[in-house]
């Protein structure tokens, strides 16, 4: 009996070893290309704004990022992005802004503005939607961006230039929508726009996977009903317009109904091209959650609608006029147990949490982790 024990041990061991080769964060990706807006932006919109503007843009100051970095870096939070966890996670670097002209983007570069729209600046304006930053940085100039790129990016790659690159798409859509509203339009209004949101989305993905892209994390859009901002500018005195969360059922309408449809956009997409792996990777659950249950991931009940760099004190702590990075605009405490940062976005323990369930689950399908492994 011996002998076959022996072998058992073996087959354990060497199990073993690939369970902690696999469930170590290594995988073979070796390279990450994002395209999104400020909830991926590694420092475009700073660098593109700097020989334009006067001043440093608010992003520019503390306590942007405090937490981690220890200095602003163009991050639209305290710390790291979920983008930051997921190279974190795969052993590559932090992924270079495409406009930090000079980086090396061999492991991978960002072309994620702040800002940007999955909507052309032209088609949105004409469209009588006052657009801000006024700058044409939508999904579809961030493609064209990656298209000048790619001879650089594949020079000497062979055919499967992009056979080991996790290419991650968006979100996109939370400025389009964030551009309607504060056009004074309805949610009624920006719900016309949806399926053209998805649209550009699923065409920039299509034009991904016809450029070589096999591996494609497709993000949802926020629950834009739960923004402090959006919340700030639509309040009601009418409770029936709130959900158990405290958050506007009608701007959570905007999401939910991107989010179905994406979803059967990415299905669709999916039959039609077998040999690509989209990854339907989600903001909308994981911020419900935060809200349903914040102790459960480390955040304090009693300011999960509240922003943490902002002014003007309960029920938002938002001000338009007093914005995080502005003189005098301080960070709550303790940030790590906040949810909201400066109003449009989150912090970096919220972004922890998001990447993790992209990368292991359940906010990702298939999770990152679980392909290429
Ligand atoms: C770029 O980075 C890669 C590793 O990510 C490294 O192998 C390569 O030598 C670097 N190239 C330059 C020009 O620094
Ligand atoms: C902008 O979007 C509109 C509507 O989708 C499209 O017709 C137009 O060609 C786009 N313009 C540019 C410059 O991409
Ligand atoms: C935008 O405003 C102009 C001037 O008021 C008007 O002529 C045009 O019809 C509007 N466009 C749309 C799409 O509403
Ligand atoms: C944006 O792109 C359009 C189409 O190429 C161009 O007409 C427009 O001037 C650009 N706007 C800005 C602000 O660069
Ligand atoms: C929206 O409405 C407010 C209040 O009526 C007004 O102050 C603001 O200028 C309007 N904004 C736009 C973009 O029309
Ligand atoms: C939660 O936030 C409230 C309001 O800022 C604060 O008074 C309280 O001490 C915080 N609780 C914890 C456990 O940090």
């Amino acid at each position: 009996m011996r002998p076959p024990h022996a072998a058992l041990l073996l087959l354990f061991i060497l199990a073993c070893l690939r369970g902690a080769y696999s469930g170590g964060g290594r995988s073979r990706f070796t390279s990450i290309i994002s395209f999104g807006d400020s909830y991926a932006d590694t420092g475009n919109l700073v660098k593109w704004a700097d020989p334009v503007f006067p001043g440093p843009l608010p992003l520019e100051n503390l306590p942007y990022g405090q937490t981690f970095f220890g200095y602003p870096t163009g991050r639209a939070t305290d710390g790291r992005l979920v983008l930051d966890f997921i190279a974190e996670a795969l052993g590559l670097p932090f992924v270079p802004p495409y406009l930090a002209k000079g980086s090396n983007f061999s492991a991978g570069v960002n072309f994620a503005v702040a800002g940007a729209p999955a909507l052309n600046l032209t088609y949105l304006q004409g469209q009588n939607f006052t657009v801000n930053p006024p700058i044409n940085s939508s999904l579809h100039d961030q493609l064209e961006w990656f298209q000048k790129l790619k001879p650089s990016l594949c020079k000497g790659q062979g055919t499967d230039c992009f056979g080991s690159s996790l290419f991650v798409m968006g979100e996109f859509g939370s400025n389009d929508y964030r551009n309607i509203l504060m056009s004074n339009k309805t949610v009624e209004q920006a719900l016309v726009y949806v399926p053209q949101i998805v649209d550009s989305i699923s065409r920039g993905v299509e034009r991904l996977i016809q450029q070589g892209a096999k591996y494609i994390v497709v993000a949802d859009v926020f629950p834009t009903g739960c923004i402090p901002p959006i919340l700030t500018m639509l309040a009601s005195p009418n409770k029936m317009e709130y959900d158990r969360h405290g958050c506007l059922k009608s701007g959570n309408r905007l999401g939910r109904s991107q989010n179905t449809l994406l979803r059967h956009r990415i299905k669709v997409l999916r039959r039609k091209y077998p040999h690509t792996t989209i990854i339907a990777a989600e903001y909308y659950r994981p911020i419900l959650a935060f809200l349903d249950m914040p102790g459960h991931f480390g955040l304090n009940s009693s300011t999960t609608l509240l922003t943490c760099c902002g002014a003007g004190g309960p029920p938002y702590n938002y001000d338009f006029n007093a914005g995080c990075g502005l003189p005098g605009v301080k960070a709550c405490a303790d940030p790590s147990h906040a949810l909201q940062w400066d109003g449009f976005h989150l912090t970096e323990s919220a972004y922890r949490v998001i990447a993790d369930g992209w990368l292991h689950g359940p906010y990702a399908d298939p999770s990152i982790m679980h392909v290429r492994s």
